[in-house]
Order: C-alpha cells, then sequence, then structure tokens
C-alpha cells in the first residue's frame, strides 16, 4: 500500500488531506495519505527517515519548503526557479523534490481566466513564498514585465533579483501607477484577512480588460475580489490553486493522474465553510 504524507508545523488547517483522500477514493487506490505534524526541529530526522518509513513521498507546507528544498538529492526545475520544495517522492531510489505552486496557479488561471495567457505586464503585490511561485508561473505564461510590490520593499527588491530581468519591484505606493497598465493583477497577500485592514486597492483606473485574481481562498471572495468585481474586471478566485497543485503529487505516488472537479472543489468548499 502507497504511503504519502503533508508535513508542517502546525497542520490541522491543512485541507491536502481532503483533496488526496477524495482522489483514494474516486480511483479506488490502495493508498494512504496523512497529515503529520513537525516541528522545525525535527523536519531533518522526518526527511531521513521518509524511505525506512515507506513513503512514496508526501507534500510539505509552512514552514517546511525551504528545508525540503536543502534536504532533497535532486530538484525539479521549478523548485529551483522557485527555491522551495512543496512536493517530495522517489525517483530511482533518490529523493526528489518539486514545486507545483505555480502549476496549480496557471492550472487554476486555465480552468477559469481565459485569456489570462496572452497578457505581458502583472502586478503582483505582496512578495512572500506564494509570489515567487506566482511569478515563476508568469514568466514560464510568456509574461514580459512583473511589477512586485509589498510593504516591506526589501523583500520585492530580493524577490526581484532572484529572478532577474523582467521582474520590478517597489513599495505599495507604486500600485496606482502600475495598475493603469496592468493586464493581471494578483494579490498574494493576507492584508484584509481575520479582520486586518484591507489595503483599499483602488480597481477603478484599471485597464478595462484587466484581470485580478487572488491566491488566498479564505475566504473564497477576498476583500482584493469584491473590488475587482465591483470594478468590473474579470477575476478568479484562488482555491483552484490549491486544488489543482495537488494533482502531480498525487500522479507521482500512486500512479493516477487526478482531476479538479466541481464535486471536489465543492467538498473542500464545504469544509472551509465549515471550520470558519
Ligand atoms: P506566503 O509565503 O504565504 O506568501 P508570507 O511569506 O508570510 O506568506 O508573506 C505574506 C505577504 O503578505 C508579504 O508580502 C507581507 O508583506 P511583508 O513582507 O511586508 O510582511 C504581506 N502582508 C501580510 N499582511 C499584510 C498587511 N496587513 N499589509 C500589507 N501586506 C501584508
Amino acid at each position: 500500500m502507497a504511503r504519502a504524507f503533508v508535513c508542517g508545523w502546525p497542520i490541522h488547517h491543512s485541507r491536502s488531506p481532503i483533496i488526496h483522500g477524495h482522489w483514494l477514493t474516486v480511483h479506488a487506490v490502495a493508498g494512504s495519505y496523512e497529515a503529520i505534524a513537525v516541528p522545525p526541529g525535527d523536519i531533518g530526522g522526518f526527511f531521513a527517515s521518509l524511505r525506512a518509513d515507506g513513503f512514496a513521498g508526501g507534500n510539505v507546507t509552512i514552514p517546511h519548503k525551504e528545508a525540503a528544498y536543502a534536504a532533497v538529492e535532486d530538484r525539479d526545475a521549478d523548485a529551483m526557479a522557485i527555491g522551495a520544495v512543496n512536493t517530495m517522492w522517489f525517483a530511482n531510489g533518490r529523493l526528489c523534490g518539486g514545486n507545483t505552486d505555480a502549476y496549480g496557479f496557471a492550472a487554476n488561471l486555465d480552468d477559469r481566466l481565459a485569456g489570462w495567457r496572452d497578457g505581458r505586464e502583472a502586478l503582483v503585490i505582496g512578495a512572500g513564498g506564494a509570489s515567487r511561485a506566482v511569478i515563476h508561473a508568469l514568466r514560464q505564461a510568456g509574461y514580459r514585465r512583473s511589477t512586485v510590490v509589498n510593504r516591506t520593499v526589501a523583500r520585492a527588491e530580493a524577490l526581484a533579483a532572484h529572478f532577474g530581468e523582467g521582474v520590478d519591484a517597489g513599495g505599495l505606493d507604486r500600485i496606482e501607477a502600475e495598475i493603469r497598465s496592468a493586464d493581471l493583477i494578483v494579490n498574494t497577500t493576507a492584508a484584509g484577512m481575520d479582520g486586518s485592514e484591507d489595503l483599499a486597492i483602488d480597481l477603478s483606473h484599471a485597464r478595462r480588460d484587466a484581470m485580478a485574481t487572488d491566491i488566498v481562498y479564505v475566504p473564497l471572495m477576498t476583500p482584493f475580489l469584491r473590488r475587482a468585481a465591483a470594478a468590473d474586471l474579470r477575476w478568479a478566485d484562488g482555491l483552484g490553486m490549491l486544488l489543482h497543485q495537488a494533482v502531480p503529487g498525487f500522479e507521482k505516488w500512486f500512479g493516477i493522474r487526478p482531476q479538479v472537479t466541481e464535486e471536489l472543489r465543492r467538498l473542500v468548499l464545504a469544509d472551509l465553510e465549515a471550520h470558519r
């Protein structure tokens, strides 16, 4: 029986067991997907014993994605571009690491925001780990210029330096100017969640054909997406990124490429609603 895991600290909030559990059932796979809480001090030992513990692989979430990057023997091109690993598997006896967040971001927009690949300029708000995956996805999709703006400008600058040509950095004060030329506007910050102050981005100066998306999916309709809808922009919520990023891992561990369906989306949404 193939075993897979998701490890994080904490881990109870992870929806990955719902996603993979659904696919295991749908495909009648004799396998398991276990959520494992691993404190930062124990993560090296956890990765070192994966093989002995009989795991085919698993997912890695906050705060272990950089430790996973360091622990694997081989890394795929996406993990190298992003500098973090969220999916592990064994190939030819070697522990491999990949990063499926950029794939998940792009696949979600392919599903829900037709034409996004035709864009050339993007505005990315926020410079955390998720922002790196977004910028990587935008570059792969052919965006010529991404401007990453962040409350802490130094983090945006570090991200721009990591990617080099085609990525500019700035503070939140750049938003107003950049919003006028962006084809796609992406929020990656949690500002406005849990009662915190919304960034109050004025989208009324966006291009009429501009598109917007948020990678935050709690709540599904974030303050940023509400503003996008009010400004009549086309928009896509971030839940599909979570669902799609899970696809490549399941395929690697269990040998079947699963589908992101409306049924799966409803299942995860119901859980999000139940644990608000
Ligand atoms: P992740 O890896 O999931 O992207 P993160 O590394 O904690 O998460 O990054 C969160 C992002 O949201 C950062 O860009 C952060 O800005 P700072 O780098 O200045 O901290 C941004 N963010 C979070 N809360 C914010 C708020 N209230 N206002 C503005 N930006 C906020």
